[in-house]
């Protein structure tokens, strides 16, 4: 896919953000795409006019959707899922595990809420949630010194680990016990950035056959990520970060033979394979990924999220768009002044979306992103630091224009 490509994507048309400020908030809620936004209202004016005629027109609104998600991740559409939400995928995982007393979860300290309380409330069952720690895993600066060491521009006294930064892929192994049943991770972390090493993971997990879990709410649509190839489990995303989809749809990935192991926690009229014949209440659920969505979904959503692969994901595939915002990540790093924005940095196989910066003289990230805010440029801050994450819809003049900004703001 060419640049020429990607220019005729980030338009203001496609767009609209565009003409209210620099958009570098992707790891945040992004702006929607606006042809996704154009189909569900198609779709809403259908409703309007027929009624349930609205589903002659569209057909398998949700088989399609799952049909394009499988292509984007290289699955069979069948074990795929339309969801609300990362957590809700998450929580009909975790619910569903045949769990016993004394079984234990391994997951990260500073995960985000929808990967760890779905599975912290099993300790109703007797599992037990082990943290692994944090761990600076930062790549040596560029001025010299190795990961942990004083950097350029931080405070004499600054302890990094104040902030989530990364956990150590050795840690997870030693971790794992006999009662070891589940690694839930991120792919990356919201905070720093941290890109698990999700295809060491899945070995080691296969290794001592237990099952890995995956929110890839912060990777789905920027970084690559192959669920057959590196042994993932399951996966959950929700759909309105890096896949500039509408904010309540979310999706879930899980493999045929994990799935087979999950109990029913949630059912409704579409968990059944007898379709509409409601009064036959023979129990026979579906064994694909239809399962999960038990009841009436937000089909006009799902509609949404469609365009959004149809047009823009499926159309750029995923190593175009993950080598272009390498690239964005590369050039908006040149450009900021190093001396204010104390980048935290990891070896290229770490890297993510998400670029996370501490500031100059621990100036506060959550005042300057409003203050960027104002200026034109949209940051958002979590876990003590600023983030900044261009998406392959962000033109390099947006970066080149948004540096500047900033760098002006010190
Ligand atoms: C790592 C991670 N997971 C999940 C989510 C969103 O969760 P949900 O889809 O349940 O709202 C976020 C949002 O910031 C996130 O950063």
């Amino acid at each position: 896919m060419s640049d020429l490509e990607f220019s005729a994507t980030a338009t203001v048309e496609n767009f609209p953000v565009k003409e209210h400020g620099i958009y570098l908030s992707h790891c945040g809620i992004s702006p929607m795409y606006q042809g996704a936004a154009l189909a569900a209202r198609r779709f809403d004016r259908l409703h309007c006019e027929r009624g349930v005629g609205v589903f002659y027109e569209f057909g398998d609104i949700l088989g399609n959707l799952r049909n394009a998600v499988g292509r984007f991740l290289g699955v069979d559409g069948s074990n795929v899922a339309f969801l609300k939400n990362t957590a809700e995928g998450l929580s009909l995982v975790a619910a569903g595990f045949p769990f016993q007393t004394g079984d234990e979860v391994i997951s990260y300290i500073h995960e985000y809420p929808s990967n760890h309380y779905p599975w912290r409330i099993q300790s109703g069952r007797g599992v037990a949630l082990k943290l692994l720690p944090n761990h600076d895993l930062r790549a040596p600066a560029a001025a010299g010194g190795a990961a942990g060491e004083q950097r350029v521009g931080s405070r004499p006294g600054d302890d990094p680990l104040k902030r989530p930064i990364a956990f150590r892929t050795e840690d997870l192994e030693a971790m794992i016990t006999p009662r070891t049943r589940i690694v839930a991770i991120s792919h990356v972390q919201f905070t720093s950035g941290f890109a698990a090493d999700l295809k060491r993971i899945g070995e080691i997990c296969k290794a001592h056959k237990i099952h890995l879990v995956v929110d890839a709410a912060q990777s789905l649509g920027c970084l690559p990520i192959h669920p057959e190839e590196w042994g993932i489990d399951a996966i959950a995303s929700a759909g309105w970060k890096w896949l500039l989809g509408p904010i309540g749809t979310g999706l879930l990935y899980t493999s045929p033979a994990f799935r087979e192991k999950l109990a029913h926690t949630m059912a409704g009229a579409d968990i059944v394979t007898q379709g509409e014949d409601y009064l036959d209440h023979t129990w026979q659920p579906h064994s694909d990924a239809r399962r999960f969505e038990y009841s009436t979904a937000h089909v006009s959503q799902a509609v949404a999220l469609q365009a959004c692969f149809d047009d823009l994901l499926n159309r750029h595939g995923i190593d175009g768009i993950h080598a272009r915002n390498q690239a964005h990540r590369a050039r908006l790093l040149a450009a900021l002044d190093p001396a204010f924005f104390h980048a935290t940095e990891f070896a290229p196989e770490h890297q993510s979306g998400i670029l996370a910066f501490t500031l100059r003289d621990g100036i506060d990230p959550i005042a300057f992103a409003k203050a960027a805010g104002k200026a034109g440029v949209l940051l958002s801050s979590r876990g003590g630091y600023l983030r900044m994450a261009p998406h392959f819809c962000t033109t390099e003049a947006e970066i080149d224009g948004a540096a500047q900004i900033l760098n002006d703001l010190i």
